[in-house]
């Protein structure tokens, strides 16, 4: 019996997507293109996004899955890996607004589907680590942006095993596909903080990294290897060291602002690990992206670093005062608890070298950033709960 229509799109049949051997799923609507047209509101359970699928069958490099590939030719034609992630929801929004043909690889480990709801990308299913999935995804495509990661230094610490398999063996595998490919610009988004480990700030390109995580080891090895590509394969590879990142679609992170807004808006105390003095560098997404799509066009050598940063300190002190802020909450209650094992102290970077060779310039000062994202989680989050 043919499987009914959810929402306009395919559902898949759970036997018959076992039942392949290889395949790539694709969110397609119900137009010959692959644009994610969901209806329904905000589902994230893993049920609700297995029946948004549409299974096809794996092919060669020529980019015949993908129907609408053909008439995106005066476009550049741009993969996103892990682009259903925080800072992908927004950086693919801005692309496609930009006149980019997106596509999207990802394997919701972290990310969700429903975050380019109604966005005119394409998105396929599939791990990084997949040498064939890598060869198929990059078909007709001339720049990647390798976003797809384990991200949680505190996870890392748990398990660094999981951790390594998709940072390094995951990123050596988006290189040495783009390599395969011969991909004009492939970009790797990196992390200021975890990587350089604990040095007296403001960090910049000329700081001896010395991780203090597996999280921020194995982001250094994926800056290795893609110096390594550059030099050995004139892979064009550029790695941007984030600063820590906010803003809208953060609602699955469990990072500080995430933490508090959460528990701001649930009336519990917010939680501090250590006194509250540890610093860190926050970023708003909007400018992370602007720093991404600049290194997608820049002419910069391959094997570059950069930091991409607001060259603010704030304290974690700092930040509760400033989300409760943006809340319009006074004196919310704060419960302080022992640190964390992997966690820097202080941490802010220098975005001298970007602003030079990007023309990289934040643009979002904490308290308009925190505000928008507040509205943000009041609206798309709080809202349903
Ligand atoms: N958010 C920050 O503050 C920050 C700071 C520094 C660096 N970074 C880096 O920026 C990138 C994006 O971060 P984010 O905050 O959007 O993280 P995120 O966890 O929201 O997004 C990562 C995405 O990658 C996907 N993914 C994970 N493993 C995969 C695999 N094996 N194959 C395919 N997809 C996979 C996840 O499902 C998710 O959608 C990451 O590389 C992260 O390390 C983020």
């Amino acid at each position: 019996m043919p499987a009914p229509r959810v929402g306009g799109l395919i559902p898949v049949d759970p036997l018959r997507e076992e039942s392949k051997t290889r395949r790539t799923v694709v969110c397609a609507g119900v137009s010959s293109h692959c644009a994610f047209k969901a209806s329904g509101a905000r589902g994230r359970s893993r049920t609700s996004r297995r029946c948004l699928k549409l299974v096809v069958l794996a092919s060669s490099r020529a980019p015949a899955n993908f129907p609408a590939w053909s008439r995106m030719t005066e476009t550049r034609r741009v993969l996103v890996t892990g682009g259903a992630g925080f800072v992908g929801a927004t950086l693919v929004r801005r692309l496609v607004d930009s006149g980019h043909a997106v596509r999207v690889l990802d394997n919701f480990t972290t990310g969700d589907a429903t975050h380019l709801q109604g966005v005119d990308a394409e998105l396929v299913e599939g791990d990084i680590r997949d040498a064939r999935t890598m060869d198929e995804a990059l078909g007709g495509i001339e720049s990647v942006v390798h976003l797809a990661a384990a991200g949680s230094v505190v996870m890392s610490v748990a398990d660094p095993a999981a951790n390594f398999n998709v940072n390094v063996f995951g990123t050596f595998q988006v290189l040495d596909a783009a390599r395969r490919a011969g991909v004009e610009r492939t970009v790797l988004a990196s992390t200021g903080g975890a990587l350089i480990g604990d040095a007296v700030p403001p960090v910049n390109e000329l700081s001896l990294p010395k991780p203090i995580s597996p999280y921020g080891a194995s982001k250094l090895a994926g800056e290795g290897y893609a110096h390594a590509f550059a030099k050995a394969y004139d892979l064009r590879t550029i790695a941007l060291r984030f600063a820590n990142a906010y803003g809208p679609w953060s609602e699955r992170k469990r990072g500080a602002v995430t933490t508090f807004f959460r528990a701001i808006n649930s009336g519990e105390p917010i939680v501090i690990f250590g006194d509250g003095r540890a610093s860190r560098d926050y970023t708003h997404v909007d400018d992370i992206c602007h720093a991404l799509e600049l290194a997608l066009s820049s002419e910069v050598p391959g094997g570059t670093v950069l930091h991409i940063a607001s060259g603010v300190e704030t304290t974690v002190n700092e930040l509760a005062a400033l989300c409760c802020r943006a809340a319009g909450v006074a004196d919310h209650p704060i419960e302080y608890r022992p640190k964390r094992v992997g966690e820097v102290e202080r941490n802010f970077a220098s975005y001298d070298l970007a602003k030079q060779v990007l023309g990289y310039e934040p643009s979002i000062s904490r308290e308009v950033g925190m505000c928008r994202t507040w509205q943000w989680f009041e609206e798309s989050v709080f809202a349903d709960s």
